[in-house]
Parts: C-alpha cells; sequence; structure tokens
C-alpha cells in the first residue's frame, strides 16, 4: 500500500507538488524536479537524469512526500505516468499479479495528484494522458480480473477511480464496442466520475456506521457538486456529462439525482454506476469489510439486476472470467 500522499504540501507559486510515489524509476520523464528545502527551492533533478535508487534513497531517509515540477511541467508529468504504465502493459514477460500491482499503484499516484488538486490544468492535462491507461487496460482485459486483489488494499479515492476506470472502459469497449478517442473519453470520464466527493465532509466518508438519512442526503449532492466543479472548470465533456451525471441511476428508476429510469439512463451512465458499485463492493468500507469478486458479482446478480440490466451484467462476469 503507498503511503498516503495526502499529506498537505507545500503550495508554492509556479510549481505543482508531486508525490514521490508517482515518480518511482519514471525513466522518460524529460522534466526537471524540484525540492523544498527549509524554505528554498532547489533542482533536485535535471530533466534528462533518472530518479535512481540513490536519489529515492535520500528522499527516503528524509521522509520527502513531495517533490515538485514546474506548472508548465505538468503535461510532461501525465504523460510520463501514462507512458510508464503502458509499457509496463506491453513487457510480456512480466508475472500478471506484479505486473497488474504496479501499473494500477502508478495509475493511482496520477490520479491521486488530478484528483486533490482539480484545477483546470490537471484536469485538462490529466484526463488527456490519464484516458491512455484506462484504455490499455481495456485492451489488456486479462489484467483487469487482478484488479480485484490490488483495489482491496488500497481504499483511497484515486484507487477506487483506477479500478471503476479500467473495469469500466473495459465494459464500454466490450459491450458498446468503442474504441480510439472514444473510449479514451469514457475512461477519462471514468477517473473523475466521483469527483464531487470532495465536497462531503471527512466525518461522513469515514464515519464507521451506516449512514443515516441526513448524511446520505449530503452524499448524494456529490453527483451535480462533480457536474459543476466540471463545468466551472470548462472541462465537461459529453462522456462526463453521462457518466458523472448518471452513475448513481438505476434502471429501476431507484437511483439518484433525478430517479431517472429505464431508457433515461445513457449506457455511459449505468456503465459508470455498475463498475462504481463492483469496485465498491470489493472494498473495505468503514463500517464493513470487502466482499470477493466472487461474492460481489453473486450479491449483484442477486439484488442488483434491476439496476443495470441483464445484459451488462454478463459482461462485466465476463471480464472477471479468466481466459484461455
Ligand atoms: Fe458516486
Amino acid at each position: 500500500m503507498p503511503p498516503d500522499p495526502r499529506g498537505v504540501p507545500r503550495v508554492l507559486e509556479g510549481l505543482q507538488p508531486i508525490a514521490t510515489g508517482a515518480l518511482v524509476e519514471m525513466t522518460t520523464r524529460g522534466f526537471p524536479l524540484y525540492h523544498l528545502l527549509d524554505n528554498d527551492i532547489v533542482l533536485f533533478c535535471e530533466a534528462d537524469e533518472p530518479l535512481d535508487a540513490t536519489r529515492r534513497q535520500r528522499l527516503a531517509v528524509h521522509d520527502v512526500e513531495h517533490l515538485y515540477v514546474r506548472d508548465e511541467d505538468t503535461a510532461g508529468f501525465y504523460g510520463a505516468v501514462a507512458s510508464e504504465v503502458i509499457s509496463r502493459l506491453g513487457q510480456t514477460a512480466m508475472l500478471e499479479g506484479p505486473k497488474a500491482e504496479e501499473t494500477f499503484e502508478l495509475a493511482a499516484w496520477g490520479v491521486h495528484h488530478m484528483l486533490d488538486s482539480p484545477t483546470v490544468q490537471n484536469l485538462r492535462h490529466g484526463c488527456e494522458s490519464l484516458g491512455y491507461v484506462g484504455e490499455a487496460f481495456a485492451l489488456n482485459a486479462d489484467i483487469v480480473g487482478a484488479l480485484a486483489r490490488w483495489v482491496r488494499s488500497d481504499p483511497s479515492q484515486a484507487a477506487t477511480a483506477v479500478a471503476v476506470a479500467a473495469v469500466g472502459t473495459a465494459v464500454a469497449k466490450e459491450h458498446q464496442g468503442l474504441e480510439g478517442q472514444r473510449l479514451r473519453a469514457v475512461s477519462a470520464a471514468l477517473l473523475v466520475h466521483d469527483i464531487g466527493m470532495t465536497t462531503v465532509p471527512d466525518r461522513i466518508l469515514n464515519k464507521a456506521a451506516r449512514l443515516g438519512a441526513g448524511e446520505m442526503q449530503t452524499v448524494r449532492l456529490h453527483v451535480n457538486a462533480g457536474l459543476r466543479l466540471l463545468r466551472e472548470l470548462d472541462c465537461l465533456t459529453t462522456e462526463m456529462e453521462y457518466v458523472v451525471g448518471q452513475h448513481h441511476e438505476r434502471l429501476d428508476g431507484s437511483g439518484y439525482p433525478n430517479r431517472l429510469r429505464g431508457r433515461q439512463i445513457h449506457p455511459l451512465g449505468l456503465i459508470g454506476g455498475i463498475s462504481d458499485t463492483f469496485a465498491a463492493l470489493i472494498s473495505d468500507r468503514p463500517y464493513r469489510p470487502r466482499n470477493s469478486p466472487y461474492e460481489a458479482l453473486t450479491l449483484m446478480r442477486d439484488q442488483m439486476l434491476d439496476w443495470f440490466g441483464a445484459d451488462l451484467f454478463r459482461c462485466l462476469v465476463g471480464l472477471m472470467t479468466p481466459r484461455r
């Protein structure tokens, strides 16, 4: 499990804090890294110098959790995360277990950065580059089954977002036949599906008991809060309108915020819903332990078939079935 990168880094003008975990072993970085030493910013690593073992060790010894990149290198940072994930997914000699663990974890560091600091710059560049990550997971569908083992060890919002994007993008490819730019746009929308959760107070998010009616009402506001945030930053795509806005709507009309039913819900809204539900069920929650993928799928078949439809459910089951 990665250390919690949300220890609050200092805000410095013209610079972006980057969790050191997101930079490990990046060999194709191409932008310099800076370090906050007392009150001064110093160059830590030139653009063409790898963050090698010695440098990483130096950071670990001093408990440094964040380095900094210049604002203008934000796109480079997300691009480096994406190309690192994609190149590892392509390594045929790597065993599936470690490959899944490393790629999901690296993707989660990138998503942490985007969701923890949802600025125009972060969302635009993050969605653009990290959309390729979801697409790459969907194109390596065998690895999606392995994510269940990984996601349950990291209950953070970014880890859940990566799981939802990996599952949902693969379902969108399989069920809707999407590919290329459209698939990447769906992947980006899935990564930010719960971005409105930042408006829900921590005392509710971390409550170790089931939520009361009033608290549930507060949580439900996250859907419109997410849409509002993306719209204000001029980052709201059509795919996000469906995925962010409808991922809690249910075919039988029992969802929220608009109690849509049947064909009123866009297929991408349902895909957001089924992947979010599956990722939630296989993760630990403060008020209940996680389910195994088998338990999650059984629960969904027995109690939630009217939410997403048998067809989409079969597609999800197919994804979780080992291929030969
Ligand atoms: Fe949600």
